[in-house]
């Protein structure tokens, strides 16, 4: 059994870059028992109030997000940090190294039903000179992220990580340790499982509509093969499932917003993920671009994202290059 800490010691990475993920760690695992506590704890539902994104916070949007918070600003490491539920970043010490950003609950419209959440994080590196006061210093492109992962809280908590050096996931025990329980992730190149929200379907783009028509007509139709679909409503277990045993995930751009790319925001859902998808073999992009190499123009923006098992991805892709 390796712990989190050796194996990231093992593999040579950053002292300081070890001692923030267990900072991230701490947070998580005190996430982890809040939910264990659910109902019980009085947490569940919402606040009265609504986030920068036009959401009502649940309560647990609000303990998570001040649970990161708090741990992130006590470690002199972190210059400072960007959230979901935050409309400002919020700067730490002025002599940090890392920036964090994250999506301190995933899936939030779970939390009522008991179904998996996660929390979703990102780091990079302050540029030196930049103001962790200003948006504009968290506006990097996801190839500058030097690590990203997320904790599922599903039946076991499971951290899926990534340093650039390939994805391991890293099972909560009993003891309060994250035990390396897979190595080197590989997503498989194909699949029979596709996620998306189906009744968003009039909404989207004709390749998208033509692309997913084409996985309904199964065996008959041009993909030659039938599909299974899950939609779980927490884009951490959408992704865990992909990386675990392949799939195709998209939350497209859709009609409903037609100025915003689509739902999920790139800094915090976009770009850890597809750190991820890529480190493991697959591809995450925008239906035109890989999400990675986008060049972010404030800290809350939206992007279109198709991701997971390559060969599926290309097929998606070819529907609108041919779509043009
Ligand atoms: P969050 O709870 O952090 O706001 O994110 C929810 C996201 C993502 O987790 C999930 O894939 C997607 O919203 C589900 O959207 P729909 O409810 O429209 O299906
Ligand atoms: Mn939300
Ligand atoms: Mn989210
Ligand atoms: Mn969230």
């Amino acid at each position: 059994m390796q712990l989190l800490s050796q194996f990231l010691k093992h593999q040579k990475t950053d002292e300081q870059l070890v001692e923030l993920i267990d900072t991230l760690m701490v947070a998580c695992k005190e996430i982890a028992l809040q939910l264990r506590e659910g109902a019980l704890a009085g947490i569940l539902g919402t606040t009265d109030n609504t986030n920068v994104q036009g959401e009502t916070q649940k309560k647990l949007d609000v303990i998570s997000n001040d649970v990161l918070k708090k741990l992130l600003l006590d470690n002199p490491l972190v210059a400072g940090l960007a959230s979901e539920e935050e409309d400002d970043p919020v700067p730490g010490n002025p002599d940090g190294r890392f920036l964090v950003t994250f999506d301190p609950l995933d899936g939030s419209s779970n939390i009522d039903i008991n179904v998996s959440v996660g929390t979703i994080f990102s780091v990079l590196e302050l540029t030196p000179g930049d103001d962790p006061a200003l948006h504009s210093t968290y506006l990097q492109s996801g190839r500058r992220q030097v690590a990203a992962g997320y904790v599922l809280y599903g039946p076991s908590a499971v951290l899926a990580m990534t340093t650039g050096k390939g994805v391991n996931f890293f099972t909560l025990a009993h003891t309060g340790d994250f035990i390396l329980t897979r190595e080197n992730v590989k997503i498989p190149p194909q699949t029979r499982e596709f996620a998306i929200n189906m009744s968003n379907q009039r909404y989207w783009e004709p390749a998208m509509q033509n692309y997913i028509g084409d996985l309904l007509l199964g065996s008959d139709g041009p993909r030659g093969k039938n599909y299974n679909m899950r939609w779980i409503a927490s884009m951490v277990a959408e992704v865990h499932r992909v990386l675990t045993r392949g799939g195709i995930f998209s939350y497209p751009w859709d009609a409903r917003e037609p100025a915003k790319p689509g739902k999920l925001r790139l800094m915090y859902e976009g770009n850890p993920m597809s750190f991820l998808i890529e480190q493991a073999d697959g591809i995450a992009s925008t239906c035109r671009a890989p999400i990675l190499d986008v060049q972010p123009g404030e800290i809350h923006e939206r992007v279109s994202i198709a991701l997971g098992s390559r060969e599926e991805v290309e097929a998606l892709l070819s529907y609108h290059s041919a779509d043009k």
